[in-house]
Formats: C-alpha cells, sequence, structure tokens
C-alpha cells in the first residue's frame, strides 16, 4: 500500500497539480480520477498476490515484523502463543529471526538444533544447559546428533534423543513459559507443567515410568525446600540477636542455597543425577551446616 501511494504522489508531482483535479491530464494520458482508479486496483491485485499461501519469500529477511504479517494469517495461535512468551516479553525481544535465522529455507531446520538455544541461555557451562548435556539424553544427543533427520518435526519420537526444542517447543508450542514453573518455592504452577511435560516425555516413555519419575522429582524438591527454609528461618529468628552487618556471611550463604535449590529443581527437570546428588542436595547440606556454624560462632563471640 505504502509502494502504491508514494507511487501515486510521484505521478501526481510529474503532472503538475491543477485547480481542476478531477478533469486535469497528465502526460502519461490518464485523469487524475482514473489514476486513482487504477491505483486502487493494481494495490488490491498485488495485495492479493502476497497475501497468497503458496508464496515463499526467496531473500534474506532482516526483520521480524515481515514473518509476523505471512506467519500472522497462516497460524495466528503460532503468533500468539510467541506473544505470551518469556521470550516476546524480554527486552530485547527473542523473536523469530533469533531462531529461525533470516534465510526461510533454512529457518525450521536451523531452529530445531540445540545450537539455537545454547548460546542464549549461557553457553554450555550455564547449570540450565549443563544439567542437560550431563543427562542421558544430553549423552545421546551428542553422540548421535549428526544421525538424526533434522527436517522430521518434534513429535511422535522422530529423534531417538530429545534436545532442547523437543521438549521445550514440542509440537511447535511457541509459548515456551508453559513448559516451566516461576517459583520454585511453592507448587502452585507443577501440576499443569508436569501435565503437559509428561506428555512430551510419553512419545517415548511409559506412563508409569514417567509419572513415578516426576512424583520422585516432586519429593526431592520439596526436601531441598525444608533445607532453604530452615536456614530462613535460623537466620531470621538471628535478626533478633545480631544487625545486618554481622548477618552478612549467613545471608551470602543462603543466596548460595538458591542457586543450589535450582539446581536439584535443574537436576529433576532434566533429568541430571549429577545436578540432583552433587551440584544439588549434598551442596544445600553443606550450606545449612555452614548457617548454623556461622550464627554458633556468632553466638560464642556475643557471650
Ligand atoms: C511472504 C510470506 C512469508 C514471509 C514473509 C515469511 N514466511 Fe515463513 N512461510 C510462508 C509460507 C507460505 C510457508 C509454508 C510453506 C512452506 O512450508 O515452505 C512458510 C513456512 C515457514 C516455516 C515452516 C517451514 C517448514 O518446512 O515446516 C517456518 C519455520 C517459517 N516459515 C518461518 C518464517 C520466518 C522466521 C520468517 C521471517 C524471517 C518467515 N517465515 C517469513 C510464508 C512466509
Ligand atoms: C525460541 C526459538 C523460536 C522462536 C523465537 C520462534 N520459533 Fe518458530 N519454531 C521453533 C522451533 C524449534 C520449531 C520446530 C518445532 C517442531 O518441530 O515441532 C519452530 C517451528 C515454526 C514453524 C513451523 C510450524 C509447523 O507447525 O510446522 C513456523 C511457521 C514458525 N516456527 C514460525 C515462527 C515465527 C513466525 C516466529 C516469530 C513470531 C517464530 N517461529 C519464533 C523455534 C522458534
Ligand atoms: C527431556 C526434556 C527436556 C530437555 C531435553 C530439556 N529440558 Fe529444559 N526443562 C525440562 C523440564 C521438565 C524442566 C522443569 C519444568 C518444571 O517442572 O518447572 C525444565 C526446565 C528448564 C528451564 C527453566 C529453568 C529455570 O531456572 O527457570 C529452562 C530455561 C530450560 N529448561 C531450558 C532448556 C534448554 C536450553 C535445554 C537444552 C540445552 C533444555 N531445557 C533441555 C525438560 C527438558
Ligand atoms: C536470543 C536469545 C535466546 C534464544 C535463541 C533462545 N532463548 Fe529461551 N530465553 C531467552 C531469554 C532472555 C529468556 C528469559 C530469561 C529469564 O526471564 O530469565 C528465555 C526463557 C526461556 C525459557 C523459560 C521461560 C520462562 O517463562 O521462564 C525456556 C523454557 C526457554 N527460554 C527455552 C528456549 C529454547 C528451547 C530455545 C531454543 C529453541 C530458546 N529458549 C532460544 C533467550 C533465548
Ligand atoms: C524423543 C524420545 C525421548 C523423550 C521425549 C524423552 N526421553 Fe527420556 N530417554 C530417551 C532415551 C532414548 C533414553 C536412553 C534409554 C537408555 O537408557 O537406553 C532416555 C533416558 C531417560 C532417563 C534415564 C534412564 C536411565 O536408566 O538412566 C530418564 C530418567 C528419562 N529418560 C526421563 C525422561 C523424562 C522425564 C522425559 C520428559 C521430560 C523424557 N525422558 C523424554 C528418550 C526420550
Amino acid at each position: 500500500m505504502l509502494a502504491c501511494f508514494c507511487h501515486f504522489l510521484f505521478l501526481m508531482q510529474r503532472c503538475g497539480a491543477t485547480e481542476n483535479i478531477a478533469n486535469a491530464n497528465c502526460r502519461c494520458g490518464f485523469t487524475y480520477v482514473r489514476q486513482i482508479f487504477y491505483i486502487f486496483i493494481v494495490s488490491m491485485f498485488s495485495s492479493q498476490v502476497f497475501a497468497d499461501k503458496n508464496i515463499v519469500p526467496t531473500s534474506i529477511i532482516s526483520e521480524n515484523k515481515v514473518c509476523i504479517q505471512c506467519h500472522e494469517n497462516e497460524n495466528k495461535q503460532l503468533i500468539n502463543d510467541w506473544r505470551n512468551s518469556a521470550h516476546a516479553k524480554i527486552i530485547p525481544v527473542v523473536d523469530c529471526i533469533s531462531c529461525h535465522g533470516g534465510i526461510h529455507e533454512d529457518a525450521v531446520v536451523k531452529s530445531r538444533h540445540d545450537q539455537t538455544c545454547i548460546p542464549c541461555h549461557g553457553g554450555k557451562e550455564a547449570s540450565v544447559v549443563h544439567s542437560y548435556s550431563s543427562s542421558k539424553h544430553g549423552t545421546l544427543m551428542k553422540l548421535e546428533k549428526n544421525s538424526y533427520d533434522w527436517n522430521l518435526p518434534f513429535v511422535l519420537a522422530n529423534y531417538r534423543a530429545p534436545g532442547c526444542g523437543y521438549c521445550h517447543m514440542h509440537k511447535s508450542n511457541h509459548n515456551v513459559s508453559t513448559t516451566v514453573r516461576h517459583d520454585l518455592m511453592n507448587d502452585l504452577e507443577t501440576k499443569y507443567v508436569t501435565d503437559s511435560m509428561s506428555t512430551v516425555c510419553q512419545d517415548c516413555h511409559s506412563p508409569r515410568y514417567i509419572s513415578r519419575l516426576f512424583s520422585n522429582g516432586e519429593g526431592m524438591l520439596e526436601i531441598a525446600r525444608k533445607k532453604y527454609r530452615e536456614a530462613n528461618n535460623l537466620i531470621e529468628q538471628a535478626t533478633t540477636e545480631f544487625g545486618a552487618e554481622k548477618l552478612a556471611t549467613a545471608n551470602r550463604q543462603l543466596m548460595k542455597m538458591q542457586q543450589h535449590l535450582r539446581n536439584v529443581y535443574l537436576g529433576a527437570g532434566h533429568q541430571s543425577p549429577d545436578y540432583q546428588w552433587w551440584h544439588g542436595q549434598p551442596a544445600l547440606d553443606g550450606d545449612l551446616l555452614r548457617i548454623k556454624d556461622n550464627l554458633g560462632e556468632l553466638r560464642r563471640l556475643g557471650k
């Protein structure tokens, strides 16, 4: 439409506006009225062409809104799901091009590889990524990724081992936020998340196996929460005896506990025994002991 409008302005200029616009002839031989009619027909025709579902772009696209313009017609749900996800709400936005790139013919295959997600999610050292790569799924993926057919969608065990997208964007779900809970200290979102995630697991595992794993995982997370709550309560009680400065060490340790609690969560979610046991529970036990020691020491010195 913009192009047509510019075209119109260009013609206006070429012809030179006169008082009687409706009847004036321009050098191209059309009256203004006819030109407007002509431009209207052309713009109708061209928007029909662009809306044609079969037209697939062949040049590199560098703007998110170009993808959305076409794909909103094709699949409104997909665009809405993306809009409701943390990816669309954060600044800078994680847009279509961040995952699909700007070359249309490669768009879907590119997005399916773990390497699309990993650099943004902290790189391979980050706990969210390492908890996955140290799991059996991650190990299999590393060994087998070159033998998978990445043209296939994330359904029906098309891949032997799942990668990031298989679980978090299963059946092309573009709202990744529906696949994770947002508050580790309570289980308000747990049922919803585990129900939807367990349908993913059941592409490859039996329902009984998965429901047992999930209830073990919740049990483990609850034990971790108890350790955190105990430490938190001890520090809170101690605020009646000591000022903030004296409690700084204990509070720093409590911050570490949040990280270790998250490790237990990631260990259970990403099925990494290493994160459940080594980076998770024993680390929390250590934190709790140190906090108790530290408060004991303050009391001894205080006497
Ligand atoms: C001119 C309209 C148009 C634009 C612009 C457009 N697409 Fe598409 N796209 C289509 C059509 C039509 C299809 C379905 C045909 C096909 O599967 O190749 C499609 C298919 C896709 C697919 C699925 C391909 C498959 O093999 O399943 C992805 C992914 C995709 N587009 C992403 C994007 C992204 C990302 C952008 C922006 C960089 C974009 N598209 C811009 C029209 C468009
Ligand atoms: C976080 C990464 C990510 C973002 C952001 C993203 N996509 Fe996707 N998209 C994927 C993955 C992964 C798949 C493959 C899912 C599958 O195989 O089931 C996919 C699949 C698709 C498909 C194919 C759907 C189908 O059912 O075949 C289209 C079309 C598409 N994306 C368009 C878009 C558009 C348009 C945007 C921007 C609004 C966008 N995507 C944003 C990762 C992303
Ligand atoms: C086997 C399926 C599976 C795979 C593969 C997988 N995840 Fe997860 N992911 C989960 C589950 C399950 C959770 C926990 C969901 C819950 O209970 O809240 C989770 C949690 C997360 C979280 C939330 C962490 C937080 O602290 O809030 C992020 C982010 C994440 N995964 C990203 C990734 C990335 C990136 C990859 C690939 C490197 C990946 N996941 C691979 C299933 C998977
Ligand atoms: C361009 C960077 C980028 C890419 C690419 C990317 N992400 Fe993200 N992702 C983010 C950011 C930023 C957040 C929000 C983090 C936060 O809120 O702490 C996020 C959040 C998430 C979450 C948690 C959503 C929530 O509500 O807390 C999941 C799950 C996730 N991404 C999975 C993926 C998967 C799977 C892929 C690959 C298909 C991917 N991401 C690709 C940057 C990216
Ligand atoms: C695309 C198929 C696929 C999906 C989806 C999948 N897995 Fe797996 N999973 C496998 C394969 C293959 C193995 C390796 C089996 C073996 O030990 O030979 C495995 C192994 C495991 C193991 C380790 C078992 C052991 O003996 O060490 C656990 C635990 C597990 N999966 C849980 C899950 C959970 C939970 C989900 C959903 C969040 C899930 N899986 C999703 C394919 C899948």
